[in-house]
């Protein structure tokens, strides 16, 4: 009686961990759409690339040479986001750290993809930017972004790191008449960590965050209206409890690569809980609390578009009035399945370029830059309208 329990058990778990399995693919909510033509003279455009802080290692170089090209041709009518994790495993050492050279170089790979480009250029922090060095890494990862992007001397804005000096800070920036967006650092929310800078931050406390980030929200007035954050409100990789069938049987190699250690049910269970009970995954309810004020706020002023990184892959998902992007493929890549209005998903590396015909209507083109043939680098596309 007890083996017959057991073996239920383990069956009725495997069935639950396999559907809940994901994959590298590009998935299509519908068959694969026809792309989108892109405007032929755009009235600005919008690039979106997350998780970029692996980028001297092996092949991820390819999407920094690619995004680099692009840039290059890109008009002064144009922006990049950086969108958290900017530098893995940990944050900027100080010098003479061992871990000092590594840091640096990711990042300096990074800013040198913008050397030739004369848009505007925003980095926001991710938890890797947080973790060993706190709030020194942050501000001393800010400094170096500011100096190198200074001297470029070419941008169309000035101040690149947000928020200043470590807060949270949400602010409302205008890319361009009729387009705005919010930038913020979620990490600073998902902490517990009292080293927050109180003293220089408008915000102190998480209802401070809450209430700026409202604030904001509803004081655009734009046609359109983008806010960026690294954790994803939505998402259906590893933070949103998408797993693979190896996840599941060796739980161990999430954390340690090659531990291949079979715990067949108990890695199933294992998954299920580290989705509640780290704060970086979207069943936890600090996670949880800050996605529902945002979905509340972003309701009560209308239709818009929210772009993260953090899930090493690309994302398309509609849900209610507005869309959702995961672009955190930037040099790192995982597998991601189509949940709850997904359009489109790939674990593959590369980031997503976003070309508004005019401030209401723009298309999101989704690359893949390690595709050899160039028609097929654009994995997918769609019409977004605010
Ligand atoms: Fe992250």
């Amino acid at each position: 009686m007890i083996f017959i329990t057991r073996y239920t058990l383990f069956i009725l778990l495997l069935i639950l961990g396999l559907q809940s399995c994901v994959s590298y693919k590009a998935q299509y909510a519908e068959k694969k759409r026809e792309s989108v033509k892109v405007p032929v003279e755009p009235y600005f455009t919008l690039y979106l690339i997350g998780d970029g802080g692996n980028s001297l290692i092996s092949t991820s170089a390819n999407v920094l040479e690619h995004l680099s090209a692009e840039l290059s041709e890109e008009s002064s009518e144009s922006a990049i986001v950086w969108l958290g994790d900017n530098i893995y495993p940990v944050g900027l050492a100080p010098e003479g750290h061992e871990d000092r050279e590594d840091g640096y170089n990711k990042l300096m790979a990074q800013l040198n993809s913008l050397e030739k480009f004369t848009g505007q250029v925003y980095f926001i922090p991710g938890n890797h930017d947080w973790y060993s060095h706190e709030l020194a890494g942050i501000l001393r990862q800010e400094e170096v972004v500011e100096k190198t992007l200074t001297s470029h001397s070419n941008k169309a804005n000035s101040n690149f790191f947000k928020p200043d000096n470590g807060c949270g800070d949400p602010e409302l920036i205008t890319l361009k008449e009729g387009i705005d967006i919010v930038l913020m650092d979620s990490q600073w929310f998902l902490r517990d960590d009292k080293t927050k800078n109180v003293e220089t931050c408008v915000c102190n406390t998480r209802e401070d965050f809450l209430k700026k980030l409202n604030g904001e929200i509803q004081r655009s007035t734009s046609a359109s209206l983008v806010v960026a954050m690294h954790h994803p409100p939505y998402t259906y990789g590893h933070h949103g409890g998408g797993f693979t069938l190896k996840d599941h049987i060796f739980p161990i190699t999430q954390v340690v690569d090659n531990a291949y250690i079979p715990l067949p049910v108990v890695g199933t269970v294992f998954n299920w809980f580290r989705n509640i009970a780290s704060d970086q995954d979207n069943k936890n309810p600090k996670y949880k609390r800050l996605k529902q004020n945002l979905i509340n706020y972003l309701d009560e002023r209308g239709s818009s578009l929210v772009v993260s990184g953090h899930e090493h892959n690309l994302q398309h998902i509609q849900i209610g009035m507005h869309n959702y992007i995961v672009s955190g493929a930037g040099s790192k890549n995982n597998p991601s399945k189509l949940g709850k209005g997904s359009q489109f998903c790939i674990g593959e590396k590369g980031y997503v370029k976003l070309v508004f015909s005019d401030p209401k209507n723009a298309v999101a083109e989704f690359i893949v830059p390690a595709k050899i043939d160039k028609e097929e680098r654009v994995v997918y596309s769609a019409k977004l309208n605010f």
